[in-house]
């Protein structure tokens, strides 16, 4: 007998025996009464139950970030001590070779600097000498950004858990997935700006985040391509299991050759596109390894697809070519304004621009 099946039983014979012992004490009222007060008792105590797992599951994932932080705060140590290492040695290797050259007579250091070649030489020296003693600074500089980016992502992780409230660990915000930077912007999109019909271009973490959204603004729905059916299923058992399918459809998207103007492009088959007007486009898809440009295909096969007032993100635009993609769009599209998301992974945004009114 199964746990559940052994809880239906306890539970039904606890009824039962309410009821009989109401009965015999007090008749048809009281047995009543007494089946009344313990269906009450075991739906708080189920209650209590679903509550606590909740909670232990919120500590359980609180726990794996911080775990997260102190591994990351030993690297960064790591990484410091192991700079600190490397930049004396470096120092003390261009201080013996500047010594060494004190130590040539004068004379000669005077005919090497009259040659070119030495002389050029000297001068790279001392070239490295100074990107030698700049190199602390920059370091601070990039730990310094660095730290910020990371204090930044739990900020929005932090926030996300306390706008969703899930009753499970959200899935992961980071490696192939977005950061919690863009995740938030994209919830936020949905609960606060009502946009409702979103179609997104690679699934995967967004696809549960933006179902969390569209059910805490209840209505709408999320369209997300994808053509690995691997990570498609993936996908819909983690919506499955937070109990969000009707939020959200992962379609089975095969890349196939897609016709753009004179050009034929690897792209998702575009058979099972959501019906009216999109209002958000998330393009994070098809991966790099597709080949240069694998995503630029989205805007020009959906901007007659998209709503007036529709939002468009590029996600990953701190690499070069996701960034020559956006560039590429904006120039190409003048009715969008593009603008850059200083997030972790770089996202780039296209709204149409207001038109005067009367235009
Ligand atoms: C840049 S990732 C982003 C996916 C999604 N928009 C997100 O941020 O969560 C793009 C591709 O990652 C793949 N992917 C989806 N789930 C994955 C998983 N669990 N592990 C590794 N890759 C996954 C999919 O093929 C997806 O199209």
């Amino acid at each position: 007998m199964n746990l559940s099946k052994r809880t239906a039983v306890i539970a039904t014979a606890t009824c039962a025996a309410a009821m009989a012992g109401g009965y015999a004490l007090g008749g048809a009222n009281l047995a009543a009464y007494a089946l009344l007060s313990s269906v009450l008792t075991l739906a708080v105590a189920k209650l209590w139950r679903q509550i606590d797992r909740a909670q232990r599951e919120q500590t359980a994932a609180r726990a794996a970030i911080e775990e997260r932080i102190a591994t990351l705060s030993k690297r960064v140590s790591q990484v410091r001590k192991d700079q600190e290492t490397g930049l004396r040695e470096l120092s003390a290797q261009v201080d013996r070779t500047r010594n060494r050259i004190r130590q040539v007579p004068a004379d000669t250091r005077r005919l090497m600097a009259e040659d070119d070649r030495t002389g050029e030489l000297v001068r790279r020296l001392d070239d490295v000498a100074g990107k030698v003693e700049d190199l602390p600074k920059q370091t601070r500089l990039l730990v310094r950004e660095w730290s910020r980016i990371v204090y930044s992502e739990l900020e929005d992780l932090t926030a996300l858990y306390r706008d969703i409230e899930p009753d499970r660990a959200l899935p992961e915000l980071h490696g192939w997935a977005t950061g919690a930077d863009l995740a938030r912007f994209i919830y936020q999109q949905v609960a606060v700006h009502g946009r409702s019909n979103v179609l997104e271009c690679g699934s995967g973490s967004t696809t549960v985040v933006l179902a969390y959204a569209m059910r805490a603004r209840g209505g709408g729905r999320v369209t997300s391509l994808e053509h690995e059916p691997r990570f498609a299923e993936a996908t819909r058992a983690m919506l499955r299991e937070r109990g969000l399918g009707e939020w959200a459809e992962v379609v089975d998207a095969p890349l196939t050759d897609v016709k753009l103007g004179e050009d034929v492009c690897r792209w998702y088959d575009t058979a099972h596109l959501p019906d009216g007007p999109i209002d958000l486009l998330l393009v994070d898809g098809p991966p790099a390894s597709v080949g240069p440009g694998a995503r630029y295909p989205a805007l020009p096969l959906l901007a007659d697809r998209l709503s007036e007032d529709a939002t468009v993100l590029l996600d990953d635009t701190r690499r070069p070519d996701e960034r020559a993609i956006g560039e590429r769009w904006a120039s190409e599209f003048g009715e969008f304004e593009l603008t850059s998301l200083p997030h972790d992974h770089g996202t780039m945004l296209l709204t149409r621009r207001t038109r005067p009114s009367g235009t």
